[in-house]
């Protein structure tokens, strides 16, 4: 696996790339685990044995607000490279210093209207960070399709609009959230869970399966799916715990169209996610 440091060797890699093979590519913040693994496992698929897997790891400052986890984020980059190697990774793209990205750099990229609601409300300023880091991964690395997992449903919506808006080519693949045996959604996060806090976050997952088994047998009002979410929850710290429609990310009161249950809470200080997507 070859691993590149700077934006300029990217750029070259890039351009001494046969043409018609295809390029996949996962962009990642590292300390991978399972969920991202499967992401570069579809990508290999998609790329076939002609074409070429490429990944980023990079730990984006831009997407992590004041007194966010950004110095607490975990990382590990020579167990990730050797886990991505195992997945069947060519490349991997390892800014050296996050100037690579940023020096010199006055642009934002912003998808408006869908980061009011979720993720968006509680922490601003971090989708804004999200959409303009991707957009610069997807210039210098130019994939044919891009591969992100549908934990961060807010985060592939959003960046859907932006592929669609800004004519970026090549195509977004979202992929299922893949979960310990326990059901707690895999997360890099979940590394900096104490054990008696990692043992309580499995309300999270049993809460989301008590909210799915509610809509299989019919229920359609949202205060008959998540009314009992602060008692369900307990004792994690609630950030959200929302019923919105899945294509406009706006609340919703009662389901009838496709429609995300989307939970944020804390426990042990450790900010987690999980969503559900509710059919009719
Ligand atoms: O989902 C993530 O890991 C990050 O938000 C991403 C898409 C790599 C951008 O930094």
């Amino acid at each position: 696996m070859i691993v590149l440091r700077t934006r300029d060797a990217v750029l070259a890699w890039r351009q001494g790339l046969a043409d018609g093979a295809t390029l996949a590519f996962v962009p990642t913040m590292g300390f991978l685990h399972e969920g991202h693994l499967s992401l570069m496992r579809e990508a290999r698929r998609r790329a076939g044995d002609d074409g070429v897997v490429a990944i980023s790891i990079f730990v984006n400052p831009t997407q992590f607000g004041p007194g966010e986890d950004l110095d607490r984020y975990p990382r590990d980059e020579a167990g990730d490279l050797a886990k991505a190697a195992a997945a069947g990774v060519d490349v991997a793209f390892c800014p050296a210093d996050p100037a690579e990205l940023y020096a010199r750099s006055r642009t934002w990229v912003e998808v408006e209207g869908l980061d009011r609601h979720l993720c968006g409300r509680s922490r601003p300023g971090h989708f804004r960070g999200v959409t303009t880091i991707v957009a610069k991964l997807w210039g210098l690395i130019r994939p044919d399709v891009a591969i992100f997992g549908e934990k961060d449903f807010q985060q592939l919506a959003i960046l859907r609009r932006m592929h669609a808006d800004l004519n970026l080519g090549g195509e977004i693949v979202g992929m299922p959230i893949v979960r310990e045996t326990d059901g707690l959604a895999m997360s890099s996060r979940n590394a900096n869970l104490d054990p008696a806090s990692r043992a309580a976050a499995r309300a999270i997952p049993g809460f989301m399966a008590e909210v799915r088994r509610r809509f299989d047998g019919g229920a359609r009002s949202v205060d008959a799916l998540i009314g009992d979410a602060r008692d369900a929850l307990e004792p994690g710290v609630i950030d959200y715990v929302e019923v919105v429609d899945a294509e406009l990310l706006e609340p919703i009161a009662e389901i009838t169209g496709p429609a995300l249950c989307a939970v944020a809470v804390r426990f042990g200080g450790v900010r987690l996610i999980d969503n559900a997507l509710l059919r009719p």
